[in-house]
């Protein structure tokens, strides 16, 4: 049988943002741009490039005003046209007709698998992607789509993986495995944010392409660190009973939910705009000298 295709992706967006306060009093952090882009707008893009089509945004208490993003804004729209600005117009349009999206709530922060969980009825019976907000890869061929396609190869769960300093893995879910080419491995060892004696130095980066049969293992895991439902922990249990792959994506990721990550996202999509680099780097000579 064919492996089926991506059509649906969750994205978790119910976190608090306290990283970023006061910018995420009343803003959700998920809006707060790149450049002038909404972060998640980056995130839903690379979920369509993957062949997506339903987004299910994992929300809570607060956080309407990220859907009216993904709506059509027609006194808005009706502005626009008055006052000649027609291309503006048609992007606004073009952001409303990326995706269809639904939102599902997270009724309380108890953690990042509960938060999967939350879109089990709405994914029902078949693989589904899961991009998390924070991670930003900028790539040729897009992250998530450089898993969709080891998932097509293969046919088993595959998750994003990238190196990063020993000193690091602590922040992380940490993997190890055996290689089955070159940049994927059958994942053998799975740790949420190992304290010391990590498996290797292979980070987790919130791309992951799954079986539905994680909803079943979400439901039985126990919470984990920070007393939490951790989707690590679920991934660890996939991995053990029906394999699971662990892909080095190739692209530049920025983590958006610290805020030197996020500076340097920003500086770096400046960097690749024709209308913005210029300044931008001779500012950056002067100011670095
Ligand atoms: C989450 C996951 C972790 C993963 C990380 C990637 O952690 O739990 O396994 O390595 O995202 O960004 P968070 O950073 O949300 O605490």
């Amino acid at each position: 049988m064919a492996t089926r295709k991506i059509r649906k992706a969750v994205i978790p967006a119910a976190g608090l943002g306290t990283r970023f306060l006061p910018a995420t009093k009343a803003v959700p952090k998920e809006l707060l741009p790149i450049v002038d882009i909404p972060t998640i707008q980056y995130i839903v893009a690379e979920a369509v490039a993957a062949g997506v089509r339903d987004v299910i945004l994992v929300c809570a208490r607060g956080k309407d005003s990220i859907v009216d993003h993904f709506d059509i804004a027609g006194e808005l729209e009706a502005h626009l046209d008055r006052t000649g600005k027609h291309e503006l117009r048609k992007q606004m349009r073009a952001i409303a007709q990326m995706a269809n999206v639904v939102t599902v709530r997270q009724q309380e922060p108890l953690g990042l698998g509960h938060a999967v969980l939350c879109a089990k009825d709405v994914v029902g019976d078949e693989p589904f992607l899961i991009l998390l907000g924070d991670d930003v890869i900028d790539a040729k061929v897009p992250g998530a789509k450089q898993l969709a396609d080891c998932w097509e190869r293969h046919g088993l769960g595959t998750i994003a993986l990238m190196e990063v300093p020993p000193e690091e893995t602590h922040l992380y879910g940490i993997a190890a495995g055996t290689p089955v080419d070159g940049r994927t491995m059958r994942i053998d060892r799975l740790v949420e944010k190992p304290k010391q004696d990590a498996p290797s130095n292979l980070a987790v980066i919130g791309r992951y392409v799954l079986p539905p049969r994680i909803f079943e293992i979400l439901e039985q895991v126990k919470p984990g660190v920070g007393g939490e439902i951790q989707l690590t922990d679920a991934l660890a249990v996939l991995a053990r009973e029906d394999g699971l792959l662990g892909h080095r994506f190739e692209g530049d990721r920025y983590d958006a939910g610290d805020r030197v990550g996020y500076l340097k996202a920003n500086i770096a999509y400046a960097l690749k705009r024709p209308d913005l680099a210029p300044q931008l780097r001779e500012w950056l000579r002067e100011v670095t000298r």
